[in-house]
């Protein structure tokens, strides 16, 4: 199998907390990477790096482990500029607005809802994404549901059912219905298709009582829980999703102590979607209270035409930093071992011997360079399981 190596990396991310001063990013100053086919071999100091078939000078460069987008909603026609622009005119943003999606994403073919997955996948590997989960939750319907699923699955394996996303319009006056739907026939025919269960737990969607029977079906048929939790008000989502050791809570805006306590002490990762408040203009996220409480913290983009229309993780960084309390090296962190960890993976999002080959050499000699120049597109190659996709 072919070797390379990257080199004269400045500073280099693995998320190996044994490594350099024993702080999570596990930083080590000039430093090389070996990759073999599509995994980590060695990394280390640059003068004592193996020979290899082909060599990288990184140039006083920094290489990140590539960012785990752990939460999208990517199968979608059509977009929301003019609801977007009334917002910003000071409208609030409503979850109803996901009907004008739904609409849009029916009407659609499967060729022009690919195609749309694999733009903005596109756009989210450019800008140093190399893994992203992503859901169902625009068709609402058993067929539209299941398909947004098999389109899912041609890009990547984290697909997530969230036929729980609002009540379909078609059920309008028997949301009991759609939830007898959702944990019935629709999870039948999408189960097989997803590894996630996902539910919209929030007044206008799913109360605590149906959110708690959709995931407990999703389990039972093998569908391990993810949770839409406390993005609008406060709610029941954040304490179920510990209750049922979901992987992740998603969102977390509105957050009491006791909610916060339940996160820290739980192993469900608190996963922040600063791309939602931003382009909801909304009140953040407080990042700070979550990490000083003991929780696992990931970032991600939520990547949807209605509430977070970016693919981009280091605009999330960036907003992380600037206005939820992370530091830059929390923020890289959650938005790389958090992610992988919101999925329960430990493949990837770090960059140590036995990981999957995904790395980021930035235009910069340091991680924190991200959130210290927002805007400017800092990726300058990316590999994805070994190869250069980048
Ligand atoms: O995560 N909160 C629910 N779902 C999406 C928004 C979807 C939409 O507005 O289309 C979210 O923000
Ligand atoms: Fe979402």
């Amino acid at each position: 199998m072919t070797t390379t190596a990257v080199t004269h990396i400045a500073s280099l991310v693995t998320n190996d907390p044994s490594l350099g001063n024993g702080a999570p990013l596990g930083l080590i100053q000039d430093a090389a990477v070996v990759i073999e086919g599509d995994r980590i071999v060695w990394t280390g100091e640059s003068s004592k790096a193996p020979a290899t078939d082909n060599v990288l000078d990184a140039a006083g460069r920094a290489v990140v482990p590539g960012f785990v987008d752990s939460h999208s909603h990517l199968v979608f026609a059509g977009d929301r500029t003019q609801e977007f622009n009334a917002r910003m005119s000071g409208q609030p943003y409503r979850a109803g607005g996901i009907r004008t999606t739904v609409a849009a994403t029916r009407a659609a073919t499967d060729e022009e809802l690919s195609a749309n997955v694999a733009r903005y996948l596109a756009e989210a590997l450019r800008q140093g994404t190399t893994t992203f989960e992503t859901k169902s939750g625009y068709g609402l319907t058993v067929e539209d549901e299941a398909r947004a699923l098999r389109i899912a699955g041609r890009h990547t394996d984290e697909v997530t059912y969230l036929g729980a996303h609002i009540v379909s319009p078609d059920y309008a006056d028997d949301p009991a219905g759609y939830v007898d739907l959702v944990t019935g026939p629709m999870l039948e025919a999408c189960a097989p298709h997803a590894r996630w269960i996902d539910v919209f737990c929030e007044q206008g969607a799913f109360d605590g009582d149906q959110a708690r029977a959709i995931l407990t079906a999703g389990r039972a048929k093998g569908l391990h829980p993810r949770i839409h939790a406390n993005q609008l008000s406060y709610g029941p989502g954040v304490q179920l999703a510990v209750e049922l050791d979901a992987a992740s809570a998603d969102h977390c805006t509105h957050l009491t102590d006791a909610d916060v306590d339940a996160l820290g002490q739980g192993r469900t990762v608190a996963t922040l979607l600063p791309g939602a408040e931003f382009s909801t203009r909304a009140a953040w996220p407080d990042a700070r209270r979550l990490l000083d409480a003991g929780a696992t913290v990931a970032l991600s983009t939520d990547c949807n035409p209605g509430s977070s229309f970016t693919s981009s993780m280091p605009f999330c960084v960036a907003l992380a930093v600037r206005d939820m309390g992370m530091t830059p090296d929390e923020a890289i962190w959650s938005a790389t071992a958090g992610g992988a960890a919101a999925l329960r993976r430990t493949d990837i999002g770090r960059i140590t011997p036995g990981a999957r080959a995904d790395l980021v050499l930035l235009d910069a000699p340091s991680h924190v360079h991200l959130a210290y120049r927002p805007g400017v597109p800092l990726v300058s190659a990316v590999w994805r399981s070994g190869e250069r996709v980048v």
